[in-house]
């Protein structure tokens, strides 16, 4: 069930948990505020209904050190939420507790209100809490609004105990898990074909079932990004000092046994002698000589990819081609983008943070058929595993 189904929020108080993990560089400044814009729509519904908005997030991982958690305060989150709003926006500086209740208690309509990191709350990642913590979280609102959509794989208690212990109330999800859920089930459920999918990133490991689930759904895997370096080396090819994954070489093995005549690896590689923004670069071909570092790939692979991509019905993204947030290394991604962009009859679906971020620092996400705001959850999402979260949305 989705918010448009409930037209009558006036009075109401609606706790929408969104996904404000939001980059913030070294002093904390946000460096991207793509999710904090994706959820407007959902508050904006709410307060034009007359209703008031308590909004719950998390923002990275908090170790409980209030000290070195201090960068993870929610404080920069409701500053620029209040300016894309046009309205000032409330924040406790505690997630429950007197604070956080009488805060919720004098919201007004059209009021909003943001809670402090709801990682601060010892129980919301804590699988074996008693329950208190949801329960005092769903006695703050009439209505429970999903709208995380980048946090729907998760089972911390603000996505999935919190609606539970708001069941009578309505539970919908938010505008933007709808529209997530709807694109991508649209995209990728009968593709347009040929369908080329694009991994990159740094770690085989982390991609294991990602990698499996576009294999078993595309026709062509291109790969990019550090990952390439795994993949060479288990087939016995020299990487220099590229970054690998040295015991993942048997798990490369497999997947490329799994992906013959599907996976494509790059035929040539920028390389450097140093990992840094200042390196002199130079191509290589087929491999990277001892002592350097491949870190984006080589002109020809890029045309290589790009020939595939403009033939393509649907492409999928996810995980830079190089190291594209130093300028050297920035080619490969950055092409790869304008492939994509430049095929308007493709179906192209970018996901995962760091790829969308990539595409909006080109100027080239407009031109997408449809960017992820999910990391994780836009993996999960095409692996196939369900989201224990949106159980707990009401049916109808
Ligand atoms: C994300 O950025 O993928 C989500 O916000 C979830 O964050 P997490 O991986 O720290 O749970």
């Amino acid at each position: 069930k989705s918010l448009a189904n409930l037209t009558d929020l006036a009075g109401k108080k609606v706790v929408i948990r969104v996904d404000f993990n939001v980059p913030q560089d070294k002093d904390g400044t946000i460096t991207n505020d793509r999710r904090i814009r994706g959820a407007l729509p959902t508050i904006q519904y709410v307060l034009e209904k007359g209703g008031s908005a308590i909004l719950i997030s998390h923002l990275g991982r908090p170790t409980g050190d209030a000290e070195a958690d201090k960068p993870f305060r929610m404080d920069r989150v409701a500053t620029r939420l209040g300016e894309l709003l046009g309205k000032p926006v409330q924040k406790s500086d505690e997630v429950v507790g007197p604070i956080s209740a009488e805060k919720v208690a004098a919201l007004k309509p059209g009021e909003v209100l943001l809670l402090e990191n709801v990682r601060f709350h010892p129980d919301e990642q804590n699988k074996k809490h008693d329950g208190t913590f949801a329960k005092t979280l769903a006695s703050y609102g009439d209505v429970y609004v999903n709208d995380a959509f980048g946090t729907c794989h998760r089972k911390d208690v603000s996505m999935l105990a919190l609606p539970e212990a708001m069941k009578g109330k309505p539970r919908v999800v938010g505008f933007l898990v709808a529209k997530e859920l709807d694109i991508l089930a649209n995209l990728l459920g009968t593709p347009k074909r040929p369908m080329v999918g694009l991994l990159g990133g740094g770690k085989v490991s982390d991609k294991i079932g990602f990698i499996k689930a576009m294999l078993a759904r595309v026709d062509q895997v291109l790969v990019g990004g550090a990952m390439t370096y795994t993949f060479l080396k288990a087939q016995g090819i020299e990487i220099g000092s590229s970054r690998c994954e040295a015991d993942k070489l048997d798990l490369a093995r497999e997947l490329l046994e799994l992906g013959k005549g599907k996976i494509v690896l790059p035929v040539d590689h920028l390389i450097a002698d140093k990992v840094a923004a200042d390196a002199t670069t130079e191509v290589s071909d087929g491999q990277v000589p001892a002592g350097k570092f491949g870190l984006d790939i080589g002109p020809k692979t890029i045309q290589l990819y790009s020939d595939i991509i403009a033939k393509a019905g649907t492409v999928v993204w996810n995980g830079p081609m190089g190291k594209f947030e130093d300028e050297p290394f920035a080619k490969g991604t950055k092409s790869i983008g304008e492939a994509m962009a430049a095929n308007q009859n493709a179906v192209t679906v970018v996901g995962g943070g760091e790829t969308a971020e990539a595409v909006e620092q080109f100027g080239l996400d407009s031109q997408m058929t449809h960017v992820s705001t999910g990391g994780g959850a836009f993996l999960e999402y095409v692996e196939g595993t369900p989201f224990a979260a949106l159980d707990q949305i009401d049916d109808q």
